[in-house]
C-alpha cells in the first residue's frame, strides 16, 4: 500500500489497512456467497450473522454484560443530542452537562428544546483548553451528559467524571471508544459516531443498560424509542448494514491487536511521542493543559498564525494530510486514533524537528 499517506483526519479518519483489504474482498463476493456484502438483505443468514458476531465482539472487546444492549443507529452522534432528552427529559425536569467543548454545548441546546440542562461545569472561559476537576450537579438529575474526548480541543477526561450516587451517566465516547479499557458498570449509556475509530460514518454505537431502554418515553415515533431498537435487533427498518460489518472487522482487529489494554499502551506510546516534542521542542506547543491531554486528537500551535499555514502546507506537500486545526482553536491538530500507524507519529516528529530547524 505504498501510495498510502499518513492521514491525520478528525474523522471520517484512517482505518486499518487490514480492514480495509478485509471489506475489499467481501464487496463482490462475501464468504462465497456470490453475492458482495451491501447487496445482502438485513433479514438474511449472511448479513444476520455479521450483526450476531459484532455484538458478541463488541461484547467481548468492551466487556459489555447482558444487561446492556448493543444498538446501532443513524444519525450520527448529533441526534443522540436530542434523542436522549426526547426520552429521558420532560419540560420541569433537569439533566446535568459538563461543557468541555462544542460539542457538549451542542448537546445541551437540544436539551433545551426538552426540559432544563443544568451545567455543572464549563471550561469555556479558556476555550476549552481544560477539563474541570470539579463539578456542581443539581439536587436530582435526571442523567448527567458528558464528552469523554474533546475532538476539537485536544482533551479527554482520564477518568469518568464523579457524579452523585445512583445518577445515569451518559457519555458521548464518539472520537475515543475503545481507546482504553471502559467500566461500563459506570454507565447507563455510552454512544459514539463510529468515524473515529470504529468505522465508516453512517452508523452510531449505543450501548444502553436495560432499565434505561425502558426508561424511554412511549408516546414518541418508534425510530426515536431505543426500545424499538432493541426489541428489533436493531432491524426495525434497514440498518446501515456496511458499518455494522465494517465495525464488525475494527472490533476483530483491536481484539487481534490485543485488546483494549494493549491498545491503549499503543495510543500512550504514539501521543506520548508527540507530546514530548512538543513539549521540548523550540517551536511547537501544545495547546491543551497538561493534565487535560488527548491520546486521540493533538492540537498544538507555534504561536504564529502564518508559520502554522506554512507548516500545514509543507506538511501536506511531504504526504501528511488533515493537520490543520480546527477554526475554533487554530494551528494545527493531529488525530492519531487507534488505526493510526506509530510509524507516522515518528514520521511526523521529524519532519517537524526539520521545520524547526529551518524557521525557528
Ligand atoms: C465528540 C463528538 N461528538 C459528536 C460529534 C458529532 O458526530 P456526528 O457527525 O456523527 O453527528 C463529533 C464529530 O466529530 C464528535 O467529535
Amino acid at each position: 500500500m505504498s501510495n498510502r499517506i499518513f492521514n491525520f483526519s478528525a474523522g471520517p479518519a484512517v482505518l486499518p489497512v487490514e480492514v480495509l483489504e478485509q471489506a475489499q474482498n467481501s464487496l463482490l463476493d462475501f464468504n462465497g456467497t456470490g453475492i458482495g456484502i451491501m447487496e445482502h438483505s438485513h433479514r438474511g443468514a449472511a448479513f444476520c450473522g455479521v450483526l450476531d458476531q459484532t455484538i458478541a465482539d463488541c461484547r467481548t472487546l468492551g466487556g459489555i454484560p447482558d444487561d446492556y444492549q448493543i444498538l446501532f443507529m443513524q444519525g450520527g452522534a448529533s441526534s443522540q443530542f436530542f434523542t436522549i432528552p426526547m426520552n429521558f427529559l420532560s419540560a420541569g425536569e433537569t439533566a446535568d452537562y459538563l461543557v468541555t467543548g462544542s460539542w457538549s454545548k451542542k448537546a445541551v441546546a437540544q436539551a433545551k428544546r426538552f426540559g432544563t440542562p443544568h451545567i455543572a461545569c464549563t471550561s469555556e472561559d479558556r476555550n476549552f483548553c481544560y477539563v474541570p476537576q470539579e463539578a456542581e450537579f443539581s439536587s436530582q438529575p435526571k442523567y448527567v451528559h458528558y464528552t469523554s474526548n474533546n475532538t476539537i480541543f485536544g482533551t479527554q477526561f482520564h477518568s469518568e467524571p464523579t457524579v452523585p450516587d445512583q445518577s445515569h451517566l451518559i457519555c458521548d465516547a464518539s472520537s475515543d471508544i475503545f481507546c482504553r479499557p471502559i467500566d461500563i458498570r459506570k454507565y447507563r449509556m455510552l454512544y459514539a459516531g463510529a468515524q473515529k475509530n470504529l468505522g465508516p460514518s453512517g452508523v452510531t454505537l449505543m450501548i444502553v443498560h436495560n432499565d434505561l431502554v425502558e426508561a424511554g418515553r412511549r408516546d414518541i415515533p418508534e425510530m426515536l424509542q431505543y426500545r424499538t431498537f432493541a426489541e428489533n435487533d436493531s432491524c426495525y427498518n434497514t440498518p446501515p448494514t456496511f458499518g455494522i460489518f465494517m465495525m464488525g472487522l475494527v472490533f476483530k482487529w483491536i481484539l487481534k491487536q490485543g485488546g483494549l489494554e494493549a491498545i491503549q499502551k499503543r495510543n500512550e506510546e504514539k501521543a506520548g511521542t508527540l507530546y514530548s516534542h512538543l513539549d521540548n521542542g523550540n517551536l511547537f506547543r501544545a495547546t491543551a493543559d497538561q493534565d487535560s491531554r488527548s491520546l486521540m486528537n493533538v492540537t498544538f500551535v507555534t504561536g504564529d498564525e502564518t508559520l502554522d499555514k506554512k507548516f500545514i502546507a509543507e506538511a501536506k506537500e511531504a504526504g501528511f494530510d488533515g493537520l490543520k486545526g480546527h477554526r475554533s482553536v487554530g494551528g494545527m491538530r493531529a488525530s492519531i486514533y487507534n488505526a493510526f500507524p506509530a510509524e507516522g507519529i515518528n514520521e511526523l516528529v521529524k519532519f517537524m524537528q526539520d521545520f524547526e530547524a529551518k524557521n525557528s
